[in-house]
């Protein structure tokens, strides 16, 4: 049984755009039940275990057991009918951008017509961030500045982020915004390091955006194994045995640990795996066991 009475807010939150929001979010990428109540039993039970940031996107439901477009955003909706004052206690993210088929649209019309309709299936008037969810090379920066800014003005949107854009990408973007990025949201964990050496998570440092790291557990694979060095695994144990805790919680304390002081977005369905990963809050991994997880997920030695 979840205490759902647990100490808020969690230590160790962050700021988005002048928001104060918990170090560990919830991801709605696998928001497939069909049953209201189920979500909102999940939605609200994260939201009480102080993960306030709620991460979803327009194409989420298309896979993961999901029925559809949109459909998840319309979960969500269906949520936020059913728990009056929920709306208020979270930090309501969506994405948008994503064409199954062609596969991105960034122009004005797409990316306007597609934030209306996430607002219409999310039944809220406002979301507050509202990212790109991945670089459409075909549209100008400047002309998704404006779209982006014309969102905002029009109060749809309160701040503007990017997801799984390259340095130079975001770089653009900014130089046509009239206000600072206010997050990214790249992948991020023990088996995907790329962020932290390609300059993404130094530019967030540099322009102080928040960072949401997406796929924490690498999809659960940190947990499986599965396409993973059979060393880094052994490495996470090692230390998840000197801590007392599970590789979930190491993992997830890796994550927390970089100075980007990123948000965790996790994407388990179940209440007592949000209440477990909890635990990576309270752990201080040491320097050495910081590296040494690089180490074993990259197969190399530090130079
Ligand atoms: N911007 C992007 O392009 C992008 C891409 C992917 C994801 N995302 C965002 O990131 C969020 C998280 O992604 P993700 O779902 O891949 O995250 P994740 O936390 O890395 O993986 C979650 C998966 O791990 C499984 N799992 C197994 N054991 C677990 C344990 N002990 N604790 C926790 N989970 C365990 C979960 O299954 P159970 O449900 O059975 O626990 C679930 O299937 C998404 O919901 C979405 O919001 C963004």
């Amino acid at each position: 049984m979840i205490d759902v009475t647990s100490p808020l807010p969690l230590p160790g939150s962050r700021l988005i755009a002048g928001r104060s929001v918990g170090p560990l979010g919830f991801g709605c990428w696998r928001l497939t039940t069909s049953s209201t109540e189920e979500a909102s039993r999940l939605v609200e039970g994260a939201v009480d275990l102080g993960l306030t940031l709620i991460d979803t996107a327009d194409v989420y439901g298309l896979d993961w057991g999901g029925t559809g477009w949109g459909t998840c955003e319309e979960r969500l909706g269906a949520v936020l009918a059913a728990r009056s004052g929920l709306r208020e206690r979270m930090f309501l993210v969506t994405k948008g951008g994503i064409v199954p088929g062609v596969p991105y649209d960034s122009s004005g019309d797409y990316l306007t017509s597609a934030c209306e309709a996430s607002l219409r299936r999310l039944g809220v008037e406002h979301v507050d961030l509202f990212m790109v969810h991945r670089p459409d090379l075909l549209s100008h920066p400047a002309d998704v500045a404006e779209t982006l800014q014309s969102l905002r003005d029009r109060g749809l949107i309160s701040a503007i982020g990017v997801s799984n854009h390259t340095v130079s990408q975001v770089e653009a973007l900014q130089s046509y915004l009239d206000e600072p990025v206010a997050a990214i949201q790249p992948e991020f964990s023990v088996a995907a390091l790329a962020a932290m050496r390609d300059g993404v998570l130094d530019q967030a440092m540099q322009h102080q955006s928040a960072v949401l790291s997406w796929s924490p557990l690498a999809g659960g694979r940190v947990l499986t194994g599965e396409g993973l060095r059979l060393e880094l695994i052994e490495v996470l144990d090692r230390i998840a045995a000197a801590h007392d805790v599970d590789r979930t919680s190491i993992a997830l304390s890796f994550v927390l640990a970089h100075p980007a002081q990123p948000i965790v977005l996790l994407g388990t369905q179940r209440l007592d795996r949000i209440d477990a990963a909890r635990q990576a809050l309270n752990i201080s991994l040491s320097r050495a066991e910081w590296f040494s997880i690089i180490e074993a997920s990259e197969g190399v030695p530090l130079p």
